[in-house]
C-alpha cells in the first residue's frame, strides 16, 4: 500500500517530521522507495535538472506525464505527487481538473501540486471535489519567476508576510492536504505551520515546517549549474560520476576493458568451420 494523505496529515498531528524528495526517472525512484521516504514529488524542476531549460516555464504536460509514469513504475510505497506545469491550470478550473485528472489517470500519480495562493483556490476546490488530493505551493513560486523578478526570499515585508499567511489559510480551506513553503523566512514559515492544520513542507523555509522537500540532484550533488543556499549536498555525485567515466574512457583507450569477464565465448569448432568457409 502506498502512503495515503491521511497518513501524511497524521504525521503532523503526531509531530513526526515528513521527508519528501523529487524524482524524475525509474531507477532513482526505486532507490528512494527502498529508503521508506513517504512522499516523492515529480517536480517541474525537471525542466532545469533533467531537460536543461533555464526555468520551469517551458515544461509541458507531456513532459510531466512521461516522467511521472517512470517514477510510478519504480515505486510501490511512496505517494507520488505530480506537478501541474505552467499554463495547465491557470486559465480555468476546467483546465485544472482535466490536467490533474491526466496525471492521476494516465500517469498513475496519487496527488497533484500546483502553485499559487488565493488566486488558485477555486481550482484547488474543483480538483479536490473530483477526488484528487492537492498539495499547494506558495512563497517562491518558480512558474511566476518573471512576475517575482528573480529567485528571492518571499514574505519579508509586513504586507507580503500577511498575504502568505492568508494564502496558506485559504488553501487549507479549499481542501489542500499539504502545503509547500518555498524560500520564506524561518519565523514566518513556523508561524504558518502553527496556524494551519495541514502539514507544511518547506524548501528554504527553515526547520519549523512539518516536513522538508529537496530536489534530488541538489542533495546528491549531480547538478552543478547552481547550488541553492537551502540545499545540503549529502554527496557529490558529479565528482563520482566524472571519475568513473574517466576510468572507463582510459580503459577503453588502453584496451584493458572489456576483459573475459565482460565478454562471451563460443564453441571453437563452429568458429573453425566458419574460418574455413568461403563466405
Ligand atoms: O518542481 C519542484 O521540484 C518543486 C519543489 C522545489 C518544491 O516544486
Amino acid at each position: 500500500m502506498r502512503t495515503s494523505i491521511n497518513q501524511i496529515k497524521e504525521m503532523k498531528s503526531k509531530s513526526e517530521k515528513i521527508a519528501m524528495v523529487t524524482a524524475y526517472d525509474y531507477s532513482t525512484a526505486r532507490i528512494i522507495d527502498e529508503t521508506g521516504i513517504p512522499l516523492i514529488l515529480v517536480g517541474d524542476s525537471l525542466g532545469m535538472v533533467v531537460l536543461g531549460y533555464e526555468s520551469t516555464i517551458p515544461v509541458t504536460m507531456e513532459d510531466m506525464l512521461h516522467h511521472t509514469r517512470a517514477v510510478v513504475r519504480g515505486t510501490t510505497k511512496a505517494m507520488i505527487v505530480g506537478d501541474l506545469p505552467f499554463m495547465t491550470y491557470q486559465i480555468s478550473s476546467e483546465d485544472a481538473l482535466r490536467n490533474a485528472g491526466r496525471l492521476i489517470q494516465e500517469a498513475g500519480a496519487q496527488a497533484v501540486k500546483l502553485e499559487g495562493g488565493t488566486t488558485v483556490v477555486d481550482k484547488v476546490r474543483k480538483i479536490v471535489d473530483a477526488g484528487i488530493p492537492v498539495m499547494g505551493h506558495i512563497g517562491l513560486t518558480p512558474q511566476s519567476i518573471n512576475q517575482l523578478g528573480g529567485y528571492r526570499v518571499q514574505g519579508k515585508t509586513a504586507a507580503t508576510a500577511k498575504k502568505l499567511l492568508e494564502d496558506a489559510v485559504a488553501l487549507e480551506k479549499a481542501g489542500a492536504f499539504a502545503l509547500v513553503l518555498e524560500t520564506v523566512p524561518t519565523p514566518l514559515a513556523a508561524l504558518i505551520t502553527q496556524r494551519i492544520g495541514i502539514p507544511t513542507i518547506g524548501i528554504g523555509a527553515g526547520p519549523g515546517c512539518d516536513g522538508q522537500v529537496q530536489v534530488i540532484n541538489d542533495i546528491l550533488g549531480s547538478f552543478i549549474d547552481f547550488v541553492p543556499k537551502h540545499a545540503k549536498q549529502y554527496t557529490k555525485l558529479y565528482d563520482i560520476i566524472k571519475s568513473a567515466l574517466n576510468d572507463y574512457q582510459n580503459e577503453v583507450v588502453s584496451g584493458s576493458f572489456p576483459t573475459e569477464k565482460h565478454s562471451f565465448a563460443m564453441d571453437e569448432s563452429i568458429l573453425d568451420d566458419l574460418k574455413r568457409s568461403q563466405l
